[in-house]
């Protein structure tokens, strides 16, 4: 096996640096208490994450607006309300004395179109099928870009190193960016207002908190599979075409983004091209591939942190052919990762789920120790049928759960999420 070293090589990232090349992937795990509080589970979820050594930790997807979540027990942070303002300022300020030298990033969430029927509400910048909606206006992207202004204000505030802008998986920054929303609007028709919403967000965040210690970054889907997603030649075009996801990542950077992560496809439309399994592993080239793009169209500085790796595990259940197992175990690709400028850091998802003491358990020798992900996806599965998340195979209180979710639903035919 190739030596490890560039993955416990810090790294800068704007005006801040990592401690090695892990990050845990955003991962929401609906363990929120009622109303989208803090929980304690959640709580120690993060600390678990940290103490495995990632050098960065993504706070998964939190709602920003109770009304706007896809999970019933998705995380809210209401920037306007005392209590929340005040828990979120309780957990960060214990997460960052116990884990100083972690940076810690929030990633912004809104449903649009797939937020949960039953209790939130479902709105549409232009009717896809089968998700529908309640048509918004300009006026109500105005009001949230200004959520957002606001919440990141806060966020700095009490010590959160950075926000995590989402244009991918289908949501509402993929919703009003993707070629689809061709209804002509002060956000949609032409590139200039698909895009209006990303740029004015980060423009006026960074405006808002010009220090270049607290990270401004985005994940983008850079295709997202399906006929006039983002990534796509147009409106119906079931063609890929990176020209305007590269304009983005281009036009986010000028405007003072530091990082992105890479990602592709969509959640509520096909779940295994964002996580690949091993019955299409093959999708790993893929992320590979656009991970490798994204580093070849923004400045040198910019970090690019990959992600849809964990399928890849220990080389002994990928089931990729034409190639020795031990050149496709995640360690040895993430290395050669980083090496050949294919990507800056190594995101792990579903990984980090299934042992998040990977990034310490690997350094510290003690690599045969990893519970390595079987990209089974039954974790995907909790998340599909509505409960809370965890790994189904190495945490009995989540194998149980899934048992009784396939004695309830039976087996999907497909993992999809926001129907
Ligand atoms: C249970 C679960 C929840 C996820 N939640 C989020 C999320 O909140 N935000 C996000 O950008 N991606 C989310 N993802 C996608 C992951 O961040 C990641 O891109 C994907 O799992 C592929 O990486 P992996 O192969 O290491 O799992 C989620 C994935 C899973 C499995
Ligand atoms: S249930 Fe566990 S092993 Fe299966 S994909 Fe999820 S994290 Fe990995």
């Amino acid at each position: 096996m190739i030596q490890n070293n560039i993955l416990w090589s810090p790294l800068q990232i704007g005006g801040l640096t990592t401690k090695n090349r892990f990050a845990v992937l955003p991962m929401e795990c609906a363990d929120a208490a009622e109303g989208g509080h803090l929980s304690q589970d959640m709580q120690m979820r993060y600390d678990r994450y940290a103490e495995g050594g990632a050098g960065l930790v993504f706070l998964e997807a939190v709602t920003l607006q109770h009304e706007t979540r896809s999970r019933d027990r998705q995380l809210l942070l209401d920037v306007y309300k005392k209590e929340s303002r005040e828990e979120w300022e309780r957990f960060v300020a214990s997460f960052k004395a116990k884990h100083p030298n972690t940076l810690l990033i929030f990633q912004y969430h809104h449903a649009g179109e797939t937020a949960g029927k039953e209790f939130s509400r479902r709105v549409t910048v232009k009717p896809l099928t089968p998700f529908g909606g309640e048509l918004i206006d300009a006026w109500y992207i105005d009001d949230y870009i200004h959520r957002q202004v606001e919440t990141a204000k806060f966020l700095y505030r009490i010590g959160v190193d950075g926000i995590d802008l989402k244009f991918c998986h289908g949501y509402l920054g993929s919703q009003l960016l993707r070629p689809y929303n061709d209804r002509d609007w002060k956000y949609g028709g032409s590139w200039e207002n698909r895009s209006r919403f990303a740029f004015e967000t980060c423009e006026r965040i960074r405006r808002a908190v010009p220090d270049p210690k607290f990270l401004i970054g985005a994940r983008v889907s850079m295709y997202e599979e399906m006929p006039g997603g983002q990534g796509h030649a147009g409106a119906d075009s079931f063609c890929y075409d990176l020209s305007e996801s590269i304009a983005l990542l281009q036009g986010l950077e000028a405007r003072g983004c530091s990082y992105f992560g890479e990602t592709i496809g969509n959640a509520s439309v096909y779940w295994e091209n964002m996580a690949p399994s091993p019955s299409c592993s093959t999708n790993v080239y893929q992320h590979l591939t656009m991970a490798k793009t994204m580093k070849e169209v923004v400045q040198p500085q910019t970090v690019i942190i990959g992600a849809g790796m964990s399928v890849l595990g220990d080389g002994t259940h990928n089931q990729l052919r034409g190639v020795q197992p031990e050149r496709t175990s995640l360690l040895h690709v993430a290395e050669d990762a980083l090496q050949n400028g294919v990507m800056d850091m190594v995101g792990l998802g579903r990984q980090a789920l299934a042992d998040p003491y990977l990034p310490c358990k690997v350094q510290s020798e003690q690599a045969s120790d990893v519970q390595w992900c079987l990209t089974c996806n039954l974790c995907s599965e909790l998340e599909m049928r509505g409960k809370s998340i965890g790994c189904a195979v190495y945490n009995k209180y989540f194998a149980d759960l899934w048992k009784e979710c396939r004695s309830e639903f039976g087996a999907p035919s497909q993992i999809v999420t926001g129907d």
